[in-house]
């Protein structure tokens, strides 16, 4: 059974500012590049704010929040394939490094909640949406594989 185009998702990852001072974005970015989804948008800049405030806007009651907030920058990346949503969060493992299996990035890679390395969209309607918040219209890079797409 092969998937369809319409099955095709977008899931917005950023590697955390642990990830990028203790230099993992290349190790992080070439797990998703193995698992075979498509990179079509990345970034590094100075996180605002105002944007990490709108990200985790689900979280504003939470005890943590401001922890969070302060501790967010930037490293963004855009992945997108079919099912790369739920597989995502699958690679990247539970948000406790604790409980993340070995050979996810947070099992592997991670200590503590927080400071677990990387974030990862949490359903297809947040991937667009979170997407849309840190990539200005005409960041992203449409392509098309060379080669037979063997992976979607
Ligand atoms: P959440 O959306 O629950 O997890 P995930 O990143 O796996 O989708 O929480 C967002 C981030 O908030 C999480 O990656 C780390 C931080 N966090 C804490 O610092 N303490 C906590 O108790 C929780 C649940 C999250």
């Amino acid at each position: 059974l092969v998937a369809s185009l319409e099955q095709v998702e977008q899931t917005y990852i950023m590697v955390k500012p642990d990830g990028v001072q203790r230099g993992l974005v290349g190790e992080i970015i070439s797990r998703f590049e193995r698992k075979g989804f498509k990179l079509t948008g990345l970034k590094l800049f100075q996180c605002p704010k105002e944007l990490a405030e709108e990200h985790y806007k689900d979280l504003k009651t939470k005890s943590f929040y401001s922890t969070l907030i302060d501790y967010i920058t930037s490293g963004p990346v855009v992945w997108e394939g079919v099912g790369v949503v739920a597989s995502a969060r699958k690679l990247i493992g539970s948000t406790n490094p604790l409980q993340a299996e070995p050979g996810t990035i947070r099992g592997d890679l991670a200590v503590q909640t927080g400071r677990n390395v990387v974030h990862g969209s949490d359903s297809p309607e947040n991937g667009k949406r979170e997407t849309a918040l840190w990539f200005k219209e005409g960041e992203l890079c449409e392509w098309t594989p060379a080669q037979a797409p063997w992976l979607m």
